[in-house]
């Protein structure tokens, strides 16, 4: 399927809940990622989950944001239309005073082509 390739200056932004339930997107998450505001609010993060990323990754992410450190990685995501695009992902997690709780942001930016290369290796080996 066809790759995006993010533009240099393009800053995807997600934010969801506890459970992992998008709250928030911005324009460019939205535009990459094929979504208009509207579809993705309210849905799991996992709608823009590629099958190619290994389960072990989500773990990771999961266990470190939980005990509220911040997460790093590299992350294969899939379009609507079936394509596909990479990012650097670090993810915060961060309390909200409106909702009185905890939230996760993640703040995402274009990866070199030796980065993904490097981050495809690695997750080949991960289940
Ligand atoms: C703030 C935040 C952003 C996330 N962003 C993505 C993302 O861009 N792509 C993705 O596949 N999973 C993302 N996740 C992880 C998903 O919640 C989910 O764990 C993952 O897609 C794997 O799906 P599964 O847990 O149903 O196996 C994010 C989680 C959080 C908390």
């Amino acid at each position: 399927m066809k790759e995006y390739i993010l533009k240099n200056n393009d800053f995807l932004v997600s934010q969801t809940d506890s459970k992992g339930e998008i709250i928030f997107a911005n324009d460019d998450f939205c535009e990459v990622a094929g979504y208009t505001l509207d579809e993705l609010v309210g849905k799991p993060h996992n709608i823009v989950r590629h099958p190619d990323m290994p389960k072990a990754a989500f773990k990771e992410l999961w266990e470190t944001i939980k005990s509220d450190k911040v997460w790093s990685g590299y992350v294969k995501n899939r379009t609507k239309d079936g394509g596909y695009y990479w990012v650097y992902a670090t993810i915060y997690p961060i309390y909200d005073e409106v909702r009185k709780e905890k939230t996760y942001l993640s703040c995402r930016r274009k990866s070199s082509q030796k980065e993904i290369e490097e981050a495809q290796a690695l997750y080949k080996t991960l289940k």
